[in-house]
């Protein structure tokens, strides 16, 4: 486990073994305890498996009895005779157990692939759900794309140990040891040594030379990567390397870095035929061994050619997918730390944690006191600094200050994104450290600094706050919003997408879409960010009209960069450096001839509100 809120350092190459300890985290998904027949359908498969295995291997047995057979039968009898039907019978055997060995590998595919399919679909909606249990300084600290790309990885990477782990490598394993006991059961154990020996060594020799090329492969890709670097960033610059004549010089370091790629992949190409000069090696040796071993007994009397026909048979199909072996290895390594970066994100801890005896809070009324609150975002910043202020039910607080103070910072503490270092802040009386983060942010509506919205249309992202809402409850919301006029009139109406992040809308209009959207979800307490940009004078009054609507009979807590749009609020907090400079209202604060005053003439003099 990972202590709570460590952002995932990238993580280091783990041993195999620890490797195949996160391999083991899946069995849950094989295995799983509320789904009977998922468990019977990996049963199955791993009946087929081994049940395969052994047909496999036995089937040879039964084309060298036939040959032996042959040996016997007088040349002019034909197949006629009895000997001659249990020739047929025996080659029929083996065909038949050749083909009932594929019939099972086949229904192995056709019982376990909805379970495989559920493992990885489970994985990875638990993952998921997971990521968004984070806390949002995980989620700062981390690039959303880096956390999907863990997430497709580790799922796919489920697929491949299957169908190599599982299906192809492992099985294999399995038909040496059947092959090693088949051997020592009806010849001698001198057989069985040799072939696992053999098999064994092979094993050895490609994981380390694998290994070894893998420098190769990682120095080809490296140069690769320059290369492409380089090319791209010289056409980008594509202007200016003419008005420096430089294509010559673009051209020659183009080819300088597709040089060190071209000696890399030789390298690559080469060691490749090395390792597969040596594992052919390993692979005959053995096979010619054996097969001198059987000889030599054939020719003493204690063995027969059809012994030597049905080794060499066994051999070949042990072999055969020991071919793919140095590939399939790189691929299992990687799938292995594919999957063990996505285990360890589900390893980390939310920062945020309910409390284990944690309640739910019902009917808020929207009592909030801050009480001599600290809180920093990093280690060496204080951010807050011994905040108390309190906001009665139903009243309007406004914050001021200038930026940087901490303003949004108070929002943020209050939806309990953060814990606190010290003090306490309670909702109705209640700390929020004893309910849950689900009933506090029920009855919580944010209107951000910044409105994101989702990649979809507006009436999607309004409903987001209600998916139950009908099309009256959500127009109703929109004119409260002041934007409703604005959607009736666009061609599409509620169903204009509004592009990534919302881009497609202005400043203003996104914000009254947050608006709308937060009216609808109707929480108890309401937090405004008012945008920071200058918007112009209508639809900073529009605005204002529709942030008025939306402050009626709720506590609302107003974060302001205009203070001519609070003047009316119960109590205005002026905050400066993370610290409560002055608070009252308007007429006290003025009075004071402190920051606010100070703040007040300031903006009172700029052209923007004259
Ligand atoms: N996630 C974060 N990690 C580290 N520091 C942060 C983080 N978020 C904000 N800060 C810092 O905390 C301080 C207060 O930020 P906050 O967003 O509360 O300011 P603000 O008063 O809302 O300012 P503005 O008026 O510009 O919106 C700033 O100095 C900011 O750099
Ligand atoms: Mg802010």
């Amino acid at each position: 486990m990972m202590p709570p809120g460590t952002p995932d350092q990238d993580i280091k190459e783990q041993s195999l073994r620890y490797q195949l300890k996160s391999f083991w985290r899946l069995w849950p998904y094989l295995w799983p305890k509320d789904k009977p027949s998922y468990k019977i359908r990996t049963l199955l498969a791993m009946i087929f498996t081994i049940a395969g295995q052994f047909i496999v291997v036995l089937a040879p047995f039964f084309l060298g009895r036939a040959i032996d057979a042959m040996d016997l039968q007088v040349k002019d009898m034909g197949l006629g005779n009895a000997l001659g039907i249990g020739i047929i019978l025996l080659i029929l055997a083996y065909g038949g157990f050749r083909l009932f060995s594929v019939v099972l590998s086949e229904g192995r595919e056709y019982v376990f692939a909805p379970v495989a399919q559920y493992a990885k679909r489970a994985v990875a909606t638990s993952t998921f759900a997971h990521l968004h249990k984070l806390s949002l300084r995980y989620h700062l600290e981390k690039r959303t794309g880096g956390l999907s790309r863990i997430i497709e990885r580790g799922v796919r990477s489920i697929d491949f140990l299957f169908r190599f782990l599982l299906f192809n490598i492992g099985p294999t394993l399995l038909q040496l040891a059947i092959a090693g006991a088949a051997f020592w059961i009806a010849y001698s154990w001198e057989f069985a040594l040799i072939a696992v020996a053999v098999v064994i060594t092979y094993i050895w020799f490609t994981v380390t030379t694998t290994e070894w090329r893998l420098k190769f492969r990682r120095d080809m890709n490296k140069k690769d990567t320059e290369a492409n670097a380089k090319a791209i960033d010289s056409l980008l610059n594509y202007e200016t390397v003419k008005y420096f004549n430089a294509e010559k010089f673009e051209t020659d370091r183009y080819d300088i870095a597709m040089e060190g790629y071209q000696k890399a992949a030789i390298l690559s190409r080469t060691s490749l035929a090395t390792v597969n000069i040596g594992q052919s090696f390993l692979m005959n040796l053995g096979l010619v061994a054996l097969v001198l071993l059987a000889a030599q007994r054939v020719l003493g009397g204690s063995m027969t050619t059809g012994d030597i026909f049905a080794i060499t048979m066994v051999m070949m199909q042990v072999y055969r997918p020991l071919n793919i072996l140095g590939f399939a290895y790189r691929e299992i390594k990687q799938a292995l730390t594919d999957m063990e970066k996505m285990f360890a994100l589900r390893d980390i801890r939310p920062e945020v944690q309910d409390a284990p005896n944690a309640k739910d809070i019902y009917d808020v009324k929207g009592a909030i006191k801050f009480d001599h609150v600290a809180f920093r975002y990093d280690e060496d910043r204080p951010i807050l600094k011994d905040i108390s202020f309190d906001i009665q039910p139903g009243q309007t607080v406004a914050v001021v200050g200038p930026t940087g103070a901490g303003k949004s910072t108070l929002s943020r503490i209050l939806f309990r994104f953060y814990d606190i270092e010290g003090g306490t802040v309670t909702v109705d009386g209640h700390s929020l450290s004893d309910i849950t983060q689900d009933s506090l942010r029920k009855s919580i509506g944010i209107v951000p600094q910044d409105t994101v919205l989702f990649n979809d249309t507006i009436g999607y992202n309004i409903l987001y706050a209600n998916p139950n809402a009908t099309q009256d409850e959500i127009e109703a919301a929109a004119k409260a919003a002041q934007i409703h006029d604005f959607i009736a009139g666009l061609p599409k109406g509620y169903e204009t997408m509004v592009g990534e992040r919302g881009l497609k809308l202005s400043g203003g209009e996104k914000q009254r879409v947050a608006i709308a959207r937060t009216l609808l979800k109707n929480p108890a307490i309401l937090i405004l960010d008012e945008a920071t940009s200058a918007l112009d004078s209508v639809t900073e009054r529009d605005i204002q009209t529709a942030l008025d609507n939306a402050a009626k009979n709720r506590t609302t807590l107003v974060i302001a960069h205009r203070l001519s749009t609070i003047t009316g609020a119960d109590k205005i907090i002026v905050m400066e450096d993370g610290q409560i400079a002055e608070q009252g209202t308007h007429e006290e604060l003025l009075k004071k001839r402190g920051l606010y005053e100070a703040l007040w003439e300031q903006q009172e003099k700029s052209p923007e509100h004259a």
